[in-house]
């Protein structure tokens, strides 16, 4: 049985984590859910402080605590995915992006992954007192608001986003009831230390 886990972003994950970046570039594929690694390729010191920057309780105005992860499999140690989690929502989130943002590199689709790492992301949720988790997706982007589905998400809302005035589609996740409904199929596929 696979078994993932997340890792907090550091320096000894530096080459790789732009490798994966750059596996997503060279697919032309969408990039979300990264803390904005994509923007700090050739910065990545300074996307780690960052991180730490957006972590922080007093936010510049307009920002709110997040957390980034990587998605790590256990069997060959490898960066699968990425998860942004926004800990708390301002305006702007509650109208687009919502708590959590994630992405799956494009040669490991497909294969249910991105479901663990919503479940992982949710769990994260609940340690953080987050008790709806609200997430958007491209009403195009089934890969996405699937995921949300398969985790108890309930379609709330269809709407023209305002930003990029794309069909979109808005889930609400209980989160104590999907980590509830969902935890036998999720927990052994979790890395436990
Ligand atoms: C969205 C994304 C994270 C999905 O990752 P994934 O690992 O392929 O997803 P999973 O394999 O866990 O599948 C999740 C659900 O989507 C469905 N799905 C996956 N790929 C699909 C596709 N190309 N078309 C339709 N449905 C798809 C799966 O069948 C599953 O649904 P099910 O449980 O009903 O069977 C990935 O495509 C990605 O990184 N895209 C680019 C970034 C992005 O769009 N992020 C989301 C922004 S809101």
């Amino acid at each position: 049985m696979e078994e993932f886990f997340y890792e907090e972003p550091s320096l000894r994950r530096k080459d790789e984590a732009i490798e994966f970046i750059n596996e997503f570039i060279k697919n032309n594929s969408n990039i979300n859910g990264t803390g904005g690694l994509d923007r700090y390729l050739d910065d990545y010191e300074g996307w780690l402080v960052k991180l730490e920057q957006d972590y922080r309780a007093n936010q510049p105005e307009g920002r709110v605590p997040a957390l980034t992860y990587f998605l790590v499999r256990e069997s060959d140690n490898k960066i699968i995915g990425m998860i942004n989690i926004r800990l708390v929502l301002n305006d702007y989130l509650r109208r687009h992006g919502g708590h959590i943002g994630y992405c799956i590199r494009p040669s490991e689709r497909e294969k249910g992954y991105n479901k663990i790492n919503l479940y992982l992301g949710l769990k994260v949720c609940q340690q953080h007192e987050v008790e709806e988790a609200l997430l958007d997706a491209d009403l195009d982007n089934p890969a996405s608001w699937k995921t949300m589905e398969s985790l108890g998400g309930i379609r709330v809302e269809e709407y023209i986003d305002e930003v990029d005035q794309t069909k979109s589609v808005r889930y609400i996740i209980p989160v104590d009831d999907s980590i509830n409904r969902y935890k036998d199929i999720y927990e052994s596929k979790i890395k436990h230390y």
